[in-house]
């Protein structure tokens, strides 16, 4: 069985499946499909399948003609889950969220599980790839498939836990030139996931365990937390200081060896930062080990929008105006630039916050045309005269590198820049508030010219 498998990923020949069509299992999909495979994906969105039936793509690293190329002729998207009797390798991309509680969601997992073992055949590589804390795979799906199927992992079915890394919208990192970890529920499962992955992904990197692998992906993000909440800790403290923290942290990232940059911001967001380190945390708890750092770094980031709130009503008290009855213009609503991706967004809960405070409040978002806000929908504005003559005060949330901050910096009464990206704008009249202390005065033109300070 291994070996007939082993041929059918090596060659291409294999009929493949996607459970989950979203930011991770659509260019999962997509790349598998370019191989050659027969994909087949599984989503229990409608409006999505239609969108990818009719050739068409949702998520912004995807283009429309990457799904026009393979739909209807080796991708098969649908919500029809019996398709998995007739697959050889299946992975799993659905989402793994928090409870209102805080603590892990994997509802979404347990509900893939229960028509795995109402479907799945024989001989088939399951691979989880929702982020998750260590154990689930071993625990929700091996223990679940192997209780109610005669079935047995690395006999009858093969099983491996390969957290996804992509970062939606870079650039120079996608699905394939990801270095992709991948662990198996034993030495079979490995060898199989291996050469699935690695017959249409650039780099494998194999580790010993389903939980090895669980537990990578929860260091990367947590370790990307702490970071952000300790320069956000240091922006804050800047900020009583007078000293510039950007400035502090672009110097400091000159360093050729032992420190890299991170950035401050209104607070942090996506499907991952947030999140990732709770279901750690979670599971830690069940070993009486309780982890201070991830529980400090969430109370620092998870903070920053009210700090960010309170810094906007500063600005406003020292112009003799208050939160309550002013008109509020917020640039940016995705959680990080040049992305649509709303989840989790500091720049949401600060629209709310500063809405609670009872401001008039109004967003543009070139990437983000609405948003639903309890049972409003919210619309973005257009980035005009009127729009920044009416604000009180412009709050920069996201530094969307299409926005023309020049003509924003010219127009507008005030600014509370969150982001940075005012940076070269010299400000005489105090029109501009920065996250993280005050702009500084220019550096003289030949001490510039011999900077080595790379601009963010
Ligand atoms: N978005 C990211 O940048 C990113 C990066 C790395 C890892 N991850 C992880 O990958 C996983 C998926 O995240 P995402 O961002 O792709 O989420 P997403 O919400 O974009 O996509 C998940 C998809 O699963 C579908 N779905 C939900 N329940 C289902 C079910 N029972 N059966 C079939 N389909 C179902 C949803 O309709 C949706 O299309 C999460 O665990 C997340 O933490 C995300």
């Amino acid at each position: 069985m291994k070996e007939s498998l082993l041929n059918k990923f090596e060659s291409g020949n294999a009929r493949v499946g996607v459970i989950g069509l979203g930011y991770v299992g659509l260019p999962l999909a997509v790349e598998m499909a370019q191989k050659g495979f027969e994909v087949y994906g599984i989503d229990v969105s409608t409006e999505k399948m239609d969108i990818l039936s009719k050739g068409k793509s949702y998520v912004m690293d995807i283009s429309d003609e990457q799904v026009e190329a393979i739909i209807g002729k080796n991708f098969f998207p649908g919500d029809d889950f019996s398709v998995l009797s007739k697959l050889d390798a299946v992975s799993i991309c659905v989402p793994t969220p928090l409870a209102k509680t805080k603590e892990p969601d994997v509802s979404y997992i347990n509900a893939v599980v229960e028509k795995l073992v109402q479907y799945m055949t024989e001989g088939t590589l399951v691979v989880l790839e929702s982020t998750t804390y260590p154990g689930t795979t071993d625990e929700l799906i091996k223990a679940v498939i192997e209780e109610q199927t005669s079935f047995r992992a690395g006999e009858d079915f093969f099983l491996c836990f390969s957290p996804e890394r992509v970062d939606p919208g870079n650039q120079q990192f996608n699905t394939k030139n990801t270095p992709k970890v991948l662990g198996g529920a034993t030495k079979p499962c490995l060898e199989l996931g291996v050469a699935l992955y690695s017959s249409f992904l650039e780099n494998i990197v194999p580790v010993s365990s389903t939980s090895v692998a669980e537990m990578v992906k929860l260091l990367e993000n947590t370790f990307r937390s702490v970071n952000i909440g300790l320069v956000n800790e240091l922006t804050m403290m800047c900020d009583r200081m007078g000293i510039n923290a950007w400035e502090v942290i672009d110097a400091a990232a000159t360093k050729p060896f032992g420190y890299m940059p991170f950035y401050p911001g209104p607070g942090i967001g996506g499907h991952c930062i947030p999140l990732d380190p709770a279901y750690l945390s979670w599971k830690a708890k069940m070993f009486n080990f309780y982890n201070r750092f991830i529980e400090l770094a969430s109370d620092v980031n998870g903070n920053m929008p009210r700090y960010a709130l309170n810094q906007a009503a500063d600005i406003l008290n020292d112009n003799e105006k208050s939160i309550k009855g002013s008109k509020i213009f917020i640039l940016g609503m995705a959680y990080k630039k040049n992305i649509d991706d709303l989840r989790e967004s500091p720049a949401l809960e600060i629209y709310r916050l500063l809405e609670d405070k009872g401001a008039h409040v109004y967003y543009h978002d070139p990437f983000v045309s609405s948003f639903k806000n309890g049972d409003e929908v919210v619309y973005s504005v257009e980035l005009n005269d009127q729009n920044l003559d009416d604000a009180d005060l412009v709050v920069i949330a996201t530094d969307h590198t299409t926005v023309d901050y020049d003509y924003v910096i010219s127009r507008s009464k005030l600014i509370y820049d969150t982001r940075n990206v005012t940076k070269n704008y010299k400000d005489s009249k105090g029109k501009v508030t920065l996250l993280g202390g005050q702009q500084n005065f220019d550096l003289p033109t030949n001490v510039e010219e011999n900077s080595s300070v790379n601009p963010k």
